[in-house]
Formats: C-alpha cells, sequence, structure tokens
C-alpha cells in the first residue's frame, strides 16, 4: 500500500534543469511536500517565476542558482555557492539533460561533448559531491532523503540516430543502480527514473524533426509513477514510466541484442533515409 514514505519536509531539494518539463514538475511535486528548494538551471527568468509561482501555492523558499552546467567548474561552483549559503541538500534530482538527433557521421562533436558533460560529468560530479549530505540527511530523518536521477527507456539498448544520448541514459542507469546498492544500508532512496517520450521542450531541443513517436507521456504521468515509487518503504532502484514502455525495456532485455538494435534502428530512422 502506498503510503506518504517520502517525506521531505523541512529538508532542501535541489533540481537541475528547472526551468523546464519534468523538472518543473519536480518542483512542484518537492515544494508540495514541504521540501525548500534550489532550483538549477541556464534560464534565470524562467526559474525566478517558477519560484514566485512555487512561493505563493506552498509557502515555499528557494533559491534561484543560474548555472550552464557544461561549464568546466561549475559543479565545485554550485557546491561552493551552497556551502557559502549553508544549505544541506537532503534531495537531489539530477534531471538537466538533452539529446542529439542524427547520425554520429553528421553530428556536431562540440554538441556531442556537451551532451557527455551534462547527461553524464554533471550528473557524476554533482553526486559525489552531495551524497555524503544526502546520506547525512537520511540518518537525520529517515525517510527525507533521496537521490533521483533522471534516465530513460534509451539506456536498455543502443539508440541509432540517438547513439550518444543512448550511452549516455544507460551510463545513468547503471551509475544509479551501482549508487543504490552501495548505500543501500544508509536509508537513501535512490532511484533511476526511465521515462518513454514524454511531452516536454525536449524534442524541440534535440531537432529530431519527426516529433514524438506515438502518444507521449505526460510529466503529471512521471510525477505520479517517480513518487509513488519514493512512497515504497522498499524503494525501486529503476522506476520505468508507462506499462507499454516497461514491456519495451524488458524485450531489450531478452531478445538478442542485434534484433533489439535493428528494431529500434528501424523506429528511429529519420524521414527520408534508407
Ligand atoms: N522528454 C522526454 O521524452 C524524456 C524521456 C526520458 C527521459 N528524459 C530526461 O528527462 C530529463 C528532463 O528532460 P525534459 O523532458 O524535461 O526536457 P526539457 O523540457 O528540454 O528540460 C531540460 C532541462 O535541462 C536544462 N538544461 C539544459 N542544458 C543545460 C545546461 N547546460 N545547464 C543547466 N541546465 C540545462 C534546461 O534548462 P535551461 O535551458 O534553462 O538551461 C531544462 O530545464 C532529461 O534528463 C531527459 O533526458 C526526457
Amino acid at each position: 500500500m502506498a503510503s506518504a514514505f517520502y517525506n521531505p519536509i523541512g529538508t532542501t531539494a535541489l533540481i537541475t534543469g528547472a526551468s523546464s518539463g519534468l523538472g518543473v514538475g519536480y518542483a512542484h511535486e518537492l515544494a508540495q511536500r514541504g521540501a525548500d528548494l534550489v532550483l538549477v538551471a541556464r534560464r534565470q527568468a524562467r526559474l525566478e517565476s517558477l519560484a514566485v509561482d512555487l512561493a505563493e501555492k506552498y509557502g515555499t523558499v528557494s533559491t534561484v542558482i543560474p548555472l550552464d552546467l557544461t561549464a568546466a567548474d561549475a559543479v565545485p561552483e554550485l557546491v561552493r555557492d551552497l556551502r557559502e549559503r549553508m544549505i544541506t541538500i537532503g534531495t537531489l534530482v539530477n534531471n538537466a539533460g538533452f539529446a542529439t538527433f542524427g547520425t554520429v557521421l553528421d553530428s556536431n562533436e562540440a554538441r556531442e561533448r556537451e551532451q557527455v558533460a551534462l547527461n553524464v560529468q554533471a550528473l557524476t560530479a554533482l553526486t559525489h559531491a552531495l551524497l555524503p549530505d544526502l546520506v547525512e540527511t537520511a540518518s537525520l530523518h529517515p525517510h527525507a532523503a533521496a537521490l533521483i536521477n533522471l534516465a530513460s527507456t534509451a539506456a536498455f539498448q543502443p539508440v541509432p540516430y540517438m547513439a550518444v544520448y543512448g550511452a549516455t541514459k544507460a551510463y545513468v542507469l547503471s551509475y544509479t543502480e551501482a549508487v543504490s546498492y552501495e548505500t543501500r544500508a544508509s536509508g537513501l532512496k535512490v532511484t533511476a527514473i526511465c521515462p518513454g517520450p514524454v511531452d516536454t521542450e525536449f524534442f524541440e531541443v534535440a531537432q529530431t524533426g519527426s516529433g514524438k513517436k506515438g502518444t507521449p507521456l505526460t510529466v503529471d504521468a512521471v510525477m505520479r509513477a517517480s513518487f509513488s515509487a519514493l512512497d515504497r518503504s522498499v524503494m525501486p532502484s529503476v522506476v520505468l514510466v508507462g506499462a507499454r514502455n516497461a514491456i519495451l525495456a524488458r524485450f531489450a532485455s531478452i531478445y538478442p541484442r542485434r534484433a533489439v538494435l535493428n528494431a529500434v534502428g528501424r523506429l528511429n530512422t529519420p524521414r527520408g533515409t534508407r
């Protein structure tokens, strides 16, 4: 039975990519549950207007930190800023991320490096820097601390035409499951959230051209799946969002790798390409 088992009231949650899509969803859910927030992304005006909205709706205290997380010293700078403000993080949502679409042959190498810098390096550095805070919060306030990393159904198999994205999300999934094992005795809730396509700005940013395939998930559906998992006494280290996506991910683990690669390649082939 689901109960409000995850209770971050009185603690602070940091959300990366809080200016849009799923990040805004996590901000509302965490604020509603009584957490103070640290909102991080590049678009400052959006973060500030979200902070005002959350203060009006839930009385939330938000700290807005505009930052490009792909910059070399972004994470140390962010952590220094938190220390100066004497903020301890009880929940970390590593949500900022983006994809590129197209062949590796035609890709922009700088943009691909940026993708790895955000989806992999910033997530790893921030987790490493804040894990002591999270574990300490878990020991002081049982059921109040969580590490939520945004992976994807793209994590379960190679994704032609989104090669770097699929690889970054495979990393996030593997890394998060390993951290969840290592911290299992601490009380920290650690999970990789794996949605299929969600209706956000993601596809515009990725410039898929063909748009979203099928009916995308809503941000609300991803929030329901995330928080019902957080509310379980034994937190699953992987949350697949949507029954169809869960089945497809299961297929990817039992079917021959070559067959899965061919099927995903066909599905993802840009229009007009053979
Ligand atoms: N939408 C989907 O179909 C889908 C499916 C599975 C998983 N996901 C994952 O879910 C997460 C959130 O995606 P979304 O769908 O909400 O996409 P979105 O609406 O495009 O939001 C992406 C967020 O990342 C932030 N961001 C991008 N580059 C950044 C940078 N260099 N530094 C700091 N922040 C940066 C953006 O803020 P600024 O532009 O203001 O910096 C924005 O807040 C991503 O990790 C994505 O891979 C999405």
